[in-house]
């Protein structure tokens, strides 16, 4: 008998694939057909695969013609499974050639030729082109427009900003405008990274006009605001998503789904501290720089609210202040209580400190290094430290890409999919309107 193996995402089912699994079976007596788990595909770059495993895999089952179907979760495997499976032939598209003679050495290697003219990335493409444009001042922007190219299924229609530099650096490429109004008529969703004190106009402005909104968090400055935001968004569905990179790093969805095994006991604090440096004395800077509360605090706040929820009972807001510049507060601590548990996060703009995070339980704490927000590592670890367990997942492009993929299925979804709650996003904006109003200044400098 005659085994032959074959690997692919399977994604959107097309007749590629099926030419393709056709004429492997035709290689041998039994074929055997590997499709990738999707943290696999995201470590190949494959970062929207549109169908989930169980869709991908019913897509290969219901051609018939595979014998049996494996899911391939790691670098390397394909050596374990020539070996496990006894395989004598391993086949491929030729957009494949030479990539794996490696494996010649365990078994006949074999590049079909690939079917011209059709493939997942152009079938996701057509289903959905969502044309988006990006609004604000600073370097972010020029982030998301990298970072778009990863994502297919989504094009940058233009730019609004009014940040000369940005927009210099733009114009001969893609349509750059300083007027907001202009940009919203070529778009079907924006990214919003303006300032703070405008989200809320801005927001409103786009879903008014019946377009989904990403919005560097936080959405608004007073909870009202969000509420308001969001019943507009909901009435019309469209999305509106918090943009906060953090929560689309694989690692801090695995950290949070690896405590509510309970790995630590019960937890009990959270700490976690996220700073950044600033030139305090460039007044042209400053002046459209976010304070520490809204450039951090959403980011601080994420981990509190996944892990504790969002039913706190008290909170407290200590801040150093800047006041040269309006409101600006260069470090700020906010402490919460809640029924069994107590959180303390500190936050700063033109300060450094250690950015780590730490979970402390009954039983064991859990341990993210500087910067906690760029998580791609975390450890478990014990008092007996023969215990300790560490963690490392890929994170690309800080997570943005993830964050833009998500976005896109949510609007695909129709608002059905979410990272971030809306009522967490109530919740971060809560804590700014604190902050403006119940802040304990410790000094004005
Ligand atoms: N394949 C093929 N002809 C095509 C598309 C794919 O022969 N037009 C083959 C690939 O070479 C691979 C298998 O089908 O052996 C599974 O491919 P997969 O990566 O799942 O599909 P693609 O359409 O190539 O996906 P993408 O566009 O995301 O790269």
């Amino acid at each position: 008998m005659t085994t032959v193996i074959t690997y692919g995402t399977y994604d959107v089912m097309h007749y590629g694939h099926i030419r393709l699994l056709e004429r492997a079976k035709e290689l041998g007596d039994y074929l055997i057909v590997g499709v990738t788990a999707d943290d696999f595909d995201k470590t190949r770059g494959k970062i929207n695969v549109q169908q989930s495993l169980m869709e991908r895999i019913e897509n290969v089952r219901a051609t018939g013609l595979a014998d049996k179907i494996i899911v391939e979760e790691y670098e390397g495997q394909k050596i374990d499974d020539i070996h496990r499976y006894n395989v004598d032939i391993f086949t491929v598209g030729s957009d494949w050639k030479g990539h794996f003679d490696y494996l010649k050495e365990y078994c006949k290697v074999v590049y079909l030729d690939r079917t011209q003219g059709i493939s997942s990335t152009e079938i996701r493409s057509e289903n959905s082109s969502l044309k988006l444009g990006l609004v604000g001042e600073i370097s972010i922007v020029d982030k998301f427009y990298k970072e778009s190219q990863y994502v297919n299924g989504l094009e940058i229609a233009g730019i609004c900003t009014q940040n000369e530099s940005i927009f210099e650096k733009y114009k001969d490429t893609i349509f750059v405008t300083t007027e907001y109004s202009t940009l919203l008529e070529k778009c079907d969703a924006v990214y919003i990274v303006s300032h703070p004190t405008k989200h809320y106009e801005q927001i409103k402005e786009a879903l008014n006009n019946n377009i989904h909104v990403l919005c560097e968090s936080p959405i608004a400055l007073t909870e009202k605001q969000c509420r308001e935001l969001f019943s507009i968004a909901n009435a019309k569905n469209l999305t509106l998503m918090d943009s906060i990179k953090t929560a689309y790093a694989t690692a801090f969805a695995r950290l949070l789904l690896i405590l509510k095994g309970g790995v630590i006991g019960k937890i009990l604090s959270i700490d976690a501290t996220c700073t950044s440096l600033a030139d305090l004395d460039d007044e042209k800077v400053m002046k459209n720089k976010w304070n520490s509360i809204t450039d951090w605090g959403p980011t601080a706040l994420l981990p509190v609210f996944r892990i504790l929820g969002t039913k706190w009972k008290d909170v407290k807001i200590s801040s150093l202040m800047l006041d040269k510049f309006n409101d600006f507060d260069l470090f700020s601590r906010i402490s919460f209580e809640y029924e069994n548990a107590i959180a303390t996060l500190k936050v700063g703009v033109g300060v450094k400190s250690e950015g780590e995070l730490i979970i402390s339980g009954t039983q064991g704490y859990i341990y993210v290094p500087a910067p906690w927000w760029k998580t791609d590592y975390f450890e478990i670890r014990y008092e007996d430290q023969s215990k300790n367990r560490r963690y490392f997942y890929q994170l690309d492009g800080e997570g943005i890409r993830y964050e833009l993929v998500a976005f896109l299925k949510s609007i695909k979804q129709q608002n059905t999919y979410k990272y971030i709650s809306e009522d967490i996003s109530f919740n971060i904006s809560r804590i700014m309107e604190e902050f403006s109003e119940n802040k304990s200044i410790i000094c004005n400098g």
